[in-house]
């Protein structure tokens, strides 16, 4: 498609914005590039604090923070001097083996004070896709050392999202991300994901919670305990579900199967990581801990790209005491980059001097409490809150649950109904997802479900 072409009149309106739009359609590859979305881009040019101000000098609140990833809100000058003074006093050194820098040291001391009391050591990665790859070949080193590498399956769930490598994409529960590219990796399987509103069971003898829980069971005894590696999951699915928070007894359920059947648990907690719902790590709700955290965006408040996994002592353990030859033979060229550490170790003394993670649980009180006008609404499924991390699921028919139609346009005329009221997010099929800035203050909390609610009455007519 030529690049003129795609440029609708809002565009052309502004030259400015139509030479910028037209360079960037002849030059540029978007993640999950599709020139029909790209006719008018926003074209965002500063932010502060939860705002973000596009070229024609418009606002709008940043209601997913970025990514789900800036917590610390926009214009922060603390991490600019963070990364500044690392640029200029070391902007790059290796970490591989027999080379290390203090800004990695210093994170990994201090990340191993606020993960779950199991977690020992930390490798860094760019961010949270090859965090997933890293935490699947580490899953399957660990069991070929310990004289079992016929234990290299890994189990995920339907509606999880992991990233977008080759091994990542295959983890991911959403199949539009593997359709495309041609045959998924081999190893990997899914399970149907808790979903409390949508999971349904002919079992009466546990809880729901407990019933999907064990779909994980049957899917190890299926396929043989000594053929898995490890189950990966989010804590609350976020990207490919559309925040879905599980039953309260659902992780102490997989601790255990895991546990009895030798599968390891990765925790993917690159949005639910770093304060994002409450706690510092989200498994902490249910008393859980893994045996792999895997981390990115918030713990840089994507002001640089980081991300990692974290893994047990018993897992370092294998890794350091294995001949040279059959090492842990992995890593990136910018694994554990000096300003990438430089600035997330600025970050987290940000969230811990302001009480954010304290904040996260305190606002997302207050959030649900504004959204409960829309408990009753007859377009509204479910509303889940959990700290600052939140999904509105709209329904066609409140009573079954019924989706609306594929097609239906109700999602992306919500997305617009709250992008005209000033509020930029993501609207999953009919989920309204919500992530602001851990530092969003009470009346721009109040203003969010305020503008959420109206949005929602205008497109239902509700
Ligand atoms: C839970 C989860 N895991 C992994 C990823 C992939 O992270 P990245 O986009 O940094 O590669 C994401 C991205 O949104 C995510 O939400």
């Amino acid at each position: 498609m030529n690049a003129p072409s795609v440029l609708n009149a809002a565009v052309k309106r502004d030259p400015e914005k139509g030479a910028i739009v037209r360079q960037d359609n002849r030059h540029l590859i978007h993640p999950q590039h599709h020139p029909s979305e790209h006719r008018d881009p926003h074209v965002w040019v500063s932010g502060e604090g939860v705002k973000l101000t596009n070229l024609e000098g418009e606002q709008y609140i940043d209601g997913l923070a970025g990514m789900w990833n800036v917590y610390v809100g926009h214009g922060r000058q603390e991490l600019v001097d963070a990364a500044s003074r690392q640029l200029g006093t070391l902007a790059f050194a290796t970490a591989y083996a027999g080379s290390t820098h203090l800004p990695a040291v210093e994170l990994a001391e201090t990340l191993k004070r606020l993960v779950y009391p199991n977690i020992d050591a930390f490798y860094f990665t760019l961010g949270g896709s090859d965090a997933t790859d890293s935490s699947i070949r580490t899953a399957r080193f660990y069991w070929g050392a310990k004289g079992r590498p016929d234990k290299f399956k890994v189990i995920s769930r339907r509606l999880s999202y992991h990233g977008s490598t080759i091994g990542a994409a295959a983890a991911t529960g959403v199949d539009e991300f593997s359709a495309v590219f041609g045959p998924r990796a081999n190893g990997f399987l899914q399970i149907d994901s808790p979903y409390p509103y949508r999971f349904t069971t002919e079992r009466t003898d546990v809880s729901p919670g407990v019933a999907a829980a064990e779909l994980l069971e049957e899917a190890i005894v299926r396929e043989g305990p000594e053929t898995v590696a490890a189950f990966i999951a989010e804590p609350v699915q976020g990207g490919g579900g559309g925040v879905l928070v599980p039953q309260a007894d659902y992780f102490q359920r997989i601790r255990e199967i895991c546990d009895r059947y030798d599968v390891l648990l990765i925790s993917d907690e690159v949005i639910t990581g770093f304060g994002r719902t409450g706690k510092w790590f989200a498994l902490e709700h249910w008393g859980v801990q893994p045996d792999i955290l895997q981390f990115a965006k918030g713990i840089t408040s994507g002001y640089f790209p980081l991300g990692g996994i974290g893994v047990s002592g018993a897992i370092k353990e294998v890794m350091d005491s294995v001949p040279p030859d059959l090492r842990w033979m992995h890593g990136y060229t910018c694994s554990a980059h000096p300003v990438a550490c430089a600035v997330a170790i600025a970050n987290i003394k940000i969230l811990e001097e302001e009480g954010l993670v304290e904040r996260s649980a305190a606002l997302g009180k207050r959030l649900r409490e504004n959204l409960a006008a829309l408990d009753d609404h007859p377009h509204v499924g479910e509303v889940r809150v959990l700290g600052l991390l939140a999904g509105i699921e709209l329904v066609a028919d409140k009573a079954t649950g019924e989706r609306y139609p594929s097609g239906s346009g109700v999602g992306k005329r919500v997305r617009d109904a709250l992008f005209s009221r000033g509020l930029l997010t993501r609207v999953l099929d009919e989920t309204i997802c919500l992530a602001p800035p851990l530092v969003v203050s009470e009346d721009e909390v109040d203003r969010i479900a305020r503008i959420v609610i109206e949005s929602i009455v205008d497109v239902t007519g509700r």
